[in-house]
């Protein structure tokens, strides 16, 4: 999945500007899910850096990055590409509202070559499958309506448990297996 060449073409692109959309737009309820981690998160395409900024006023350890420039930033963003990104060994790799094509899976990809403790995945129910390809089985849905587009986190757990002692078993939403439902083609995030 690793491809050297695309890589050093995004390397050109780092630090573009792009757009100015916020789509993950989260609810009290993704707060309270992400205070039962107890990792570092790093926010991956973070666009604005409004969930960054939602993360770390919920007094959690949390960085953004993107590979571009967001036009109205509203916190700190870190520029790098998430696919080719020195993930620090277990910290938490979170996904929110990704683009689509091979993105979500490169990172999952580079997540995993990084040893992370865990990856989630933040979106929508239409689009889990195809961002998230053949990883999807390995994927648990944890929490629901998080965000104000009907949001719901998938949570992969690739190292030792991060789920604070005093807060296990997530307060939020339901936790089931994802629904393999039809792939679909051209949806946006
Ligand atoms: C659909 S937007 C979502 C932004 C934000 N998470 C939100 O919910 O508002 C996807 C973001 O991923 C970023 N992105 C795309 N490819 C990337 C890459 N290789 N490395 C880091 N960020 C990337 C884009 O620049 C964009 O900001």
């Amino acid at each position: 999945m690793r491809n050297e060449f695309e890589i050093e073409i995004r390397r050109g692109l780092i630090g573009t500007e792009l757009g100015s959309c916020q789509f993950f737009d989260p609810l009290p309820e993704f707060t309270k899910y992400m205070t039962t981690l107890d990792a570092p998160i790093i926010d991956v395409g973070a666009g604005a850096g409004q969930v960054t900024e939602c993360l770390v006023d919920a007094g959690l350890k949390a960085v953004g990055i993107d590979m571009h420039r967001h036009m109205r930033p509203v916190y700190h963003v870190q520029m790098a590409d998430g696919t080719d990104f020195p993930y620090p060994e277990d910290c938490v790799v979170m996904l929110c509202r990704p683009c689509h094509g091979a993105f979500a899976e490169q990172v999952i990809d580079q997540a995993i070559a990084r040893k992370v403790s865990m990856v989630l995945y933040v979106g929508l129910e239409r689009n889990v499958e195809d961002d998230l390809g053949d990883f999807l089985p390995r994927f648990k849905k944890v929490a629901i309506a998080v965000g104000l587009g009907g949001e719901a986190i998938w949570r992969m757990d690739l190292g030792k448990a991060h789920n604070r002692k005093d807060r296990r078993n997530h307060a939020v939403g339901v936790a089931g297996s994802s629904k393999r439902a039809s792939r679909k083609a051209g949806a946006h995030a």
